[in-house]
């Protein structure tokens, strides 16, 4: 395996945290980075692979200031991990235009703003990979998390079409979307639920706080997995464009593929009916 330089974003808990240890356990060199140094410490410990660094996602100062603290430190940025991101949930007459935003500025401006100050590095150096975590709910809908699944699909996108753009440059772009794992995720340290009650909807938001909430660090897709999957991708001449993780995430991919190609049957003759001249 080769030495890369890493940088994580999100690495206090959960998936970015994990990946953080896997890879610093696998003798690569780690920026782990999260909205509060010592939390990064305090799980990932100090030794000479890792920078710790200060870096919340929205904040562009810091995004600008951790970049250059990796560039100092280690010389390159191999793999970017774009893990920072947090879910909002709740039906959509329950939220408000602050908290669209405030789930936009993290999960897609704060990734947008990441990539943005690395691909420079990544780019003179004629090579990089990109790691963007999305979700299944960048594939598919899903009740009482559509500004969540908005965010993602924006993530995958834009991931898409990024890919595109620095392929000739050597840099690879893979968008991870995981199932349910078990990390903070669905635990009120991390998720946000909507305080306004719209009495139409009251079983469905019953429904969201009765299924989703109990799942929460039961989920089945184990995050120690998961960053090892991270990093045998990374270690690929040419990794996927997309990789789901976890059992569930192929089922519901699955099933939204299904639900896209059984659409585009039904209503081919209809579709190709739009091609026309002008008059
Ligand atoms: N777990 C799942 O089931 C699941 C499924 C699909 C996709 N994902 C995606 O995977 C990623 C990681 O989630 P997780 O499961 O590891 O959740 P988690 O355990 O809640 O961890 C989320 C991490 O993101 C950080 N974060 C949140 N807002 C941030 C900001 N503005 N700037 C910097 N860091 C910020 C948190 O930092 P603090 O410690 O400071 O809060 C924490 O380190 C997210 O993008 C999530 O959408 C998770």
């Amino acid at each position: 395996m080769t030495t890369r330089t890493w940088f994580i974003t999100g690495a206090s808990r959960g998936i970015g945290l994990e990946t953080a240890r896997a890879a610093l356990a696998a003798g690569h060199q780690v920026v782990a980075t999260g909205r509060r140094r010592g939390d990064v410490i305090a799980a990932l410990g100090e030794s000479e692979a890792l920078l710790a660094l200060e870096l919340d996602v929205t904040v562009p100062a810091q995004i600008a200031a951790a970049v250059d603290a990796a560039r100092e430190r280690f010389g390159r940025i191999d793999v970017l991990v774009n893990n920072a991101g947090y879910g909002h949930l709740g039906l959509f007459e329950q939220t408000t235009d602050a908290d669209v935003r405030a789930q936009f500025e993290t999960n897609v401006f704060g990734l947008f703003n990441v990539t943005r100050a690395v691909l420079p590095l990544m780019r003179a150096q004629r090579g990089g990979h990109v790691i963007n975590l999305s979700s299944v709910a960048g594939i598919a809908g899903f009740a009482m998390a559509g500004i969540y699944c908005a965010s993602k699909f924006a993530v995958e996108g834009f991931s898409l079409s990024l890919a595109e753009e620095v392929r000739q440059f050597g840099i690879c772009v893979t968008i991870v979307g995981p199932g349910f794992i078990r990390t903070d995720f669905l635990d009120p340290s991390s998720f946000r639920l909507p305080d306004i009650a719209v009495p139409d909807y009251a079983d469905m938001d019953a429904q969201l706080r009765n299924t989703y909430l109990p799942y929460n660090h039961l989920q089945p897709g184990d995050p120690v997995r998961l960053a090892q999957a991270l990093l045998q991708l990374a270690d690929r001449a040419d990794p996927p464009l997309r990789f789901s993780a976890g059992s569930d995430a192929l089922e519901m991919v699955g099933a939204r593929l299904a639900q896209l190609g059984a659409e585009l049957d039904a209503e081919r003759a209809l579709s190709a009916s739009v091609d026309g001249q002008w008059a």
